[in-house]
């Protein structure tokens, strides 16, 4: 057991009814340290880091600052012990400014507001935070509105902060700076866990590991002492191939050539704006940008389900006639005899029917072109069951509805039936969000499967490693317009991020 621990949790157990989010952990971070607490979705790391926020008790265990036994029962008394936690959902007030949140419940309240943006303004210099202390949140980009969190926590004294997946809203530019932050408050002597999943950020910024799994402690490690291999290994429970192939299709066609796409939503405002790119047979086109950049708009708009303001998109079909398929109803797009097939960020509401089962949602699907005839039990029943076997489907039968299924096997059902209807384009909005590490290779090698077949793919995602190694050509959406399309082979995490963020004025002035 080491010594001088800044804090540390001894058979932490916590349990959610039958489920067993924490099950006698043990981990302890010194000051002047970064800890990664790394793990699967649903792997109990945010449950854990609660009982030191004061947001759960623990059932069993304890927790020890400095060395003594101590007692969280609420976030304000974790704060008196100098724990601070940054949520991953933040809790501003958008009409405030950066200081008005950031003492907003303290006792000092009435304490003058130009003292407190002073105060404000001296941590945002110490560490290197880019605030505004008197700027409203509203116009506050959400890596901003991340900062107010952290100078909040700092301003309340806490010297123990703990970040749960801070990055998943960041681009790689936003990452480094935030990353450099914890780096000064590291060497300030603060102690600081940061909870992620991706690897690439454990080597990068910490300097130990702990690693969960399915709410048991697996182990900690010395972060010079692994690789993310390894990590990976320690988290699925079993050797676990990082690879993903990238074959080459050999004579490419255009199959989807959009053209000055717009669209407008219903207060006015464009989500698509003069959108245009080629889609080709054998390629994975990714899609990139921050999330709410026109991603959705735009699968929605190419299936018929968001209305077009202007512009075009045609579907160039085997014999090379062109089927022009803005105006059309998804219905009609798909009478047209249009091979398309969507994987929706929503699986159980735009994808599939939750109370149906594996069979029910395969005939759901009118996957079979023959129009008019009675589809026959029999040949959803068959697909279901293929899907079941391919993908390994983990259910009790075909007919057990889908919504009680887990996450990655609901997903399954859902590529597995749309890949079965043999589309000529088939799209998919962050296909692997939530999934364990398997599942996804699972999902990233059907896709390239489908790549291999000649469809055109659209791949909508988030984790730009991902599309750097899985997409052949990525483009990236800022604020509805295409802000470039890169060669996926070639361009770097940095060029991308750039173009994420180029048409936000805003920053640049910064
Ligand atoms: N408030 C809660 N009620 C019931 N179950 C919960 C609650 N919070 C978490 N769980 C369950 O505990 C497990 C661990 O969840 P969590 O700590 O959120 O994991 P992680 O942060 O690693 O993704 C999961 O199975 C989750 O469903
Ligand atoms: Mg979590």
């Amino acid at each position: 057991m080491e010594k001088n621990c800044a804090i540390e949790m001894k058979g932490i157990t916590k349990r959610f009814g039958q489920v067993v989010a924490n099950d006698s952990i043990n981990l302890s971070i010194n000051r002047g340290e970064i800890l990664a607490l790394l793990g699967e979705n649903g792997s109990g790391k945010t449950t854990l880091m609660n009982m030191l926020s004061g947001i759960y008790q623990p059932d069993d265990g304890e927790i020890y600052k400095d060395g003594q036994l101590i007692y969280i029962r609420s976030p304000r008394e974790a704060y008196e012990y100098g724990i601070g936690m940054i949520h991953q959902h933040y809790k501003l007030v958008e009409v405030f400014t950066s200081t008005q949140n950031i003492i907003l419940g303290l006792n000092d309240g009435r304490m003058n507001i130009n003292a407190a943006e002073a105060k404000v303004k001296e941590i945002c210099d110490r560490y290197g935070f880019e605030i505004d202390p008197s700027e409203k949140v509203y116009d506050m980009s959400v890596s901003q509105k991340q900062t107010v969190e952290i100078v909040k926590v700092l301003y309340r004294g806490a010297d123990i902060l703990i970040l749960d997946e801070p990055t998943a809203v960041l681009t790689p530019q936003e990452t480094r700076k935030l990353f450099a932050v914890l780096q000064n408050m590291k060497a300030d002597g603060k102690a600081i866990i940061i909870i992620t999943h991706k690897l690439n950020e454990v080597m990068e910024v910490s300097d130990k590991v702990t690693v969960l799994r399915k709410g048991q402690l697996i182990g900690t490690v010395e972060t010079k002492n692994t690789n993310p291999q390894a990590l990976t290994d320690m988290m699925v429970g079993h050797a676990v191939s990082l690879n993903i192939d990238r074959p080459k299709y050999q004579s490419p066609k255009k199959k989807l050539i959009v053209e000055n796409l717009t669209c407008i939503d219903d207060e006015g405002i464009k989500k698509l704006d003069s959108v245009s790119f080629t889609a080709n047979t054998g390629e994975i086109l990714g899609v990139a940008g921050i999330s709410g950049s026109g991603q959705k708009e735009l699968l929605e708009a190419i299936t018929g389900l968001y209305p077009v303001k202007e512009g075009s998109i045609r579907f160039i079909a085997k014999d090379g006639s062109e089927v022009e398929l803005v105006g059309k109803t998804p219905k009609k797009i798909r009478a047209t005899g249009v091979g398309m097939a969507f994987v929706p960020e929503d699986r159980l509401g735009m994808g599939l029917v939750g109370s149906m089962g594996m069979t029910g949602n395969m005939l759901l699907r009118s996957w079979k072109k023959g129009k008019g005839a009675l589809i026959h039990r029999k040949e959803p029943e068959a697909l279901a069951n293929k899907v079941l076997e391919e993908l390994d489907v983990i259910t009790p039968d075909v007919d057990y509805p889908v919504r009680r299924l887990s996450g990655g096997n609901v997903q399954k059902v859902l590529v597995g039936r749309e890949i079965a209807s043999e589309p000529e384009v088939l799209m998919t909005a962050y296909a692997v969000r939530g999934l364990d590490i398997n599942t996804s290779y699972t999902i990233y090698n059907l896709l390239t499967e489908q790549k291999m077949k000649g469809v055109a793919v659209l791949y909508v995602g988030e984790d730009l490693d991902v599309l750097l190694e899985l997409a052949d050509r990525i483009l990236v959406l800022c604020g509805g317009q295409v802000a470039g399309i890169v060669d996926a082979r070639t361009a770097t995490k940095e060029e991308i991020g750039l173009l994420m963020t180029q048409f936000n004025v805003k920053e640049d002035a910064e």
